[in-house]
């Protein structure tokens, strides 16, 4: 999990100097600095991405998934630790919580009594024959850790060969007695069934968004950070139970205006505002198409807007304007075919084009619903005054 693949903040790379240490995590030597908007390096307690800075390192600072942290620190605490399954989207704590775990466990043992392998290791068949087998197979000395048996993370594990998989079977079982193992991994559909029929599997799910405001708040208060409430409710938004990516537009936001409100979070991220999109909404439902293209093609070279995130928030628009439910799908499948054809890099000036004609076919649909509509009432009004009066 490297830093500059997954952060989107400007790290002055030629004068980082990073260490790995799976105990610490990422320790930040103070050589490494960030860019401000003006160039300088911020105070040092700004300084280090806060993803690293604020990982949990008790089970007692990670955010939400209660029920799973206390049923693994039971079955750690009554030494009836399961090989472990951990899957769930990204930036939900998956690793965290296992590297808190290890730390409860072994205290100051921890780096003898745990093998942490990730993407960036090689994890063919190979080092599940040797590297993972030679430390499963090695005798342990726990010297007072809590628990004697080892663990071995494999995070990541969607990422192993299947021969890889295959062989961690027949591994898992043959030194159950010394050493456990815990699978993390995204999509779960990619663990063969039968290591996922040797696992207790926890799902961790996106996290609520007054968890993550919560763990919000209480960073903002460590920072000493300047931070609207609608910044607070935009990050979580857009963070979309991602923690990870709260933090990160967090600090990227606070680096680039020291107030950190909801304007400056949609315009640092790049995403359009909520009124934006209500703009754009009204355009499509009530202009003719060539002023809806002028003013969205406006719009989006005035605030840098890319269709893609215009497409994707005006879904919520769709679900909130009463319309048929044939109509309702008909849009939804229109944005959906839109957005994968964005992502295959698409003209955007074309896409645009058929978002419109999107909406253009709703509005016809909308119009003859609400033309049958108003015949009927007619019809019923027309009875009611032709009947005889007794
Ligand atoms: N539940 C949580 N409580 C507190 N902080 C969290 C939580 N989940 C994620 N974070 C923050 O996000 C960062 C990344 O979390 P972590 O590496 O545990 O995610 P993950 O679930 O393993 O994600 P991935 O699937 O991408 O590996 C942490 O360093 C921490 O700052
Ligand atoms: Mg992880």
């Amino acid at each position: 999990m490297g830093i500059g693949t997954e952060d989107p903040m400007d790290v002055d790379m030629a004068n980082s100097k990073m260490e790995w240490d799976t105990a610490e995590g990422l320790k930040l030597s103070a050589a490494l600095q960030w860019k401000g908007k003006a160039g300088g390096a911020l105070p040092v307690k700004k300084m280090g991405p806060w993803v690293e800075k604020y990982r949990p390192t008790n089970l007692s600072d990670v955010a939400a998934h209660k029920d799973i942290v206390d049923t693994i620190d039971r079955l750690t605490g009554e030494n009836r630790l399961p090989h472990l399954l951990l899957y769930g989207p990204p930036g939900t704590g998956k690793t965290s919580t296992i590297l808190a775990v290890a730390r409860k466990l072994y205290g100051a043992q921890f780096q003898n009594m745990i093998l942490e392998l990730n993407a960036s290791d090689d994890r063919g068949i190979d080092v599940v024959r040797n590297q993972i087998q030679d430390f499963a197979s090695m005798q342990s000395i726990s010297f007072g850790a809590k628990l004697n048996v080892k663990l071995i993370i494999l995070d990541e594990a969607d990422a192993m060969t299947k021969d890889a998989q295959f062989s961690l079977r027949r591994i898992i079982e043959k030194y159950t007695k010394s050493t456990r193992f815990c699978l993390i991994c995204n999509y779960v559909s990619k663990i063969i069934p039968a290591l996922q029929s040797r696992c207790t599997r926890f799902r961790f799910a996106p996290l609520e968004p007054i968890h993550v405001t919560e763990r919000l708040r209480f960073i903002i208060k460590e920072e000493g950070l300047t931070v609207t409430e609608g910044g607070v409710k935009a990050v979580v938004r857009l963070a979309a139970g991602d923690m990870r990516k709260a933090l990160n537009i967090l600090q990227s936001t606070q680096m680039a205006s020291p107030h950190v409100t909801e304007e400056a979070v949609y315009q640092c991220t790049g995403n359009p505002m909520p009124k934006d999109v209500q703009a754009i909404c009204h355009w499509l439902l009530n202009e003719s198409f060539t002023t809806a293209y002028e003013n969205i093609q406006e719009m989006k070279s005035n605030k840098g807007l890319a269709l893609v995130d215009i497409v994707k928030e005006l879904l919520a628009f769709v679900f909130e304007i009463s319309m048929p439910p044939e109509t309702r799908a008909q849009v939804v499948e229109a944005l959906a075919d839109i957005e994968y054809r964005l992502a295959f890099g698409t003209s955007e000036k074309l896409q645009l084009g058929a978002l419109i004609s999107a909406f253009t076919h709703a509005r016809v649909a909308l119009v003859a619903v609400a033309q049958q509509f108003l015949d009927t009432v007619l019809e019923m009004k027309s009875c009611a005054s032709s009947k005889p009066y007794y």
